[in-house]
């Protein structure tokens, strides 16, 4: 069986270190009861990994307070928690054409209950202009909740510029890190951040099933839940303080565990050296990709801010249809479709074509699988300026 070429990282990163597969398995067998629930030894052992993880990623993001990285299901659900947690009708809360439906679809459910949202296009280049943010507030404006790198087109956009222009007018600022933690640097005071939300089974390298968010100083996000927590059982309402403000039930403790190996694994190896080199290899499938007649490519030329993702369409070809032919005829998996950013095809145009495919790149991906990429989308566009002719 030839190997399956993966280059759909921005879905999800695999595989994963071997570190994490290994940190995972052994933790597990010797750690794996309830943390925080009980006082015996190997409970408060247990819950070691969760204080010690909260630390690394709160210092990771540029936290102040550990306490203040809270846990939760993936970045879905840490977007859901903030939104529906800082806004109420009346409000006025910014996105933009760029966002994930993880952002887009708690906004409109807000929307639909009272609070007034506008959407922030990009330009040509697929950036959005802090100014643009600027022109918008208002007295009510509560919340901008937006991308920090488009998990579609690839760009990284000005977050310290707009953070800087929300600051100014007090107005809380939300990052969906989602495509970026652990590719980009993040520091929350330097880039003006209030709240980050991550997903940690991305380019953090650790499980799916774990995320959060790290809730910047002054920062109080309304409980939209409640439960246990293990502490102060008695209390009849859920607790205040972070993180069980915003923690729920027994947490993946597991997932907490693959989420440390894989940011320790990022760390050691350095995030900038990552990152260089999965650009190197996009930069490359770019090249080779472009001087195919017949693909159309939407991306900036230099692909500076960008991370690892590329997004192309084979002409008169449904996304779908290339992604089946690169499974089945060459044994490459990537992503079709709108990504479930349906603003950004909108805006591109490519929404009345189904999309297009994105080709995701990370840290395990080699030149001789880029080559081979584009030598398949080669033989795909070949094949349809034949059908054509
Ligand atoms: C930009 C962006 N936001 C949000 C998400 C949702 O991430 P998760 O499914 O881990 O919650 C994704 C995942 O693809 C994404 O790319």
């Amino acid at each position: 069986m030839p190997k399956l070429i993966y280059l759909d990282n921005g879905s999800t990163s695999f595989p994963k270190p071997e570190e994490v597969y290994s940190f995972m398995d052994s933790f597990y067998r010797h750690y794996g009861v309830n943390p925080g629930r009980s006082g015996y030894e190997l409970c408060i052992e247990s819950g070691d990994i969760l204080e010690q993880t909260r630390k690394l990623l709160s210092d990771f993001f540029g936290g102040t307070d550990p306490n203040r990285l809270v846990f939760g299901l993936n970045s879905t659900d840490g977007l859901n928690q903030a939104i529906f947690g800082l806004l109420k009708p009346g409000d006025h809360a910014i996105t933009t054409n760029l966002d994930h439906n993880s952002v887009l679809r708690p906004l409109y459910h807000l929307h639909l209950d009272g609070v007034e949202l506008e959407y922030v296009p990009f330009d040509s280049k697929g950036f959005v202009d802090p100014d643009d943010f600027e022109r918008r507030f208002k007295k009510n404006t509560k919340l901008v909740a937006m991308n920090h790198g488009s998990n579609v087109i690839g760009t990284v956009q000005p977050i310290a510029e707009i953070g800087a222009r929300c600051k100014k007018h007090g107005i809380p600022f939300l990052i969906d890190a989602s495509q970026t933690a652990g590719m980009v640097p993040i520091d929350m005071a330097k880039q003006n951040v209030d709240v980050v939300a991550f997903t940690g089974h991305k380019s953090l390298m650790g499980p799916m099933g774990i995320g959060g968010l790290c809730v910047g100083e002054g920062i109080e996000i309304r409980q939209t839940r409640a439960g246990g927590t293990g502490v102060r059982s008695a209390q009849k309402t859920h607790l205040e303080e972070y993180p069980y403000r915003l923690e729920y039930g027994t947490p993946n403790l597991l997932g907490i565990a693959g989420l440390n190996a894989g940011l320790k694994w990022v760390k050691a190896k350095g995030l900038e050296a990552i990152h260089a080199r999965e650009m190197k290899l996009t930069r490359k499938l770019r090249d080779g990709l472009k001087k195919i007649e017949g693909v159309t490519l939407y991306c900036q030329d230099d692909l500076a801010n960008h991370i690892s993702v590329l997004l192309f369409n084979v002409d008169g070809l449904d996304p779908a249809n290339t992604g089946t032919m690169l499974d089945v005829n060459h044994d490459i998996a990537c992503r079709t479709g709108l990504h479930c950013a349906p603003l950004v095809h909108e805006q591109l145009g490519t929404a009345e074509i189904h999309g297009a495919v994105r080709f995701g790149i990370g840290p395990f991906n080699t030149e001789e699988e880029i080559d081979k990429a584009i030598q398949a989308v080669a033989e795909i566009a070949e094949g349809q300026r034949k059908k054509k002719r």
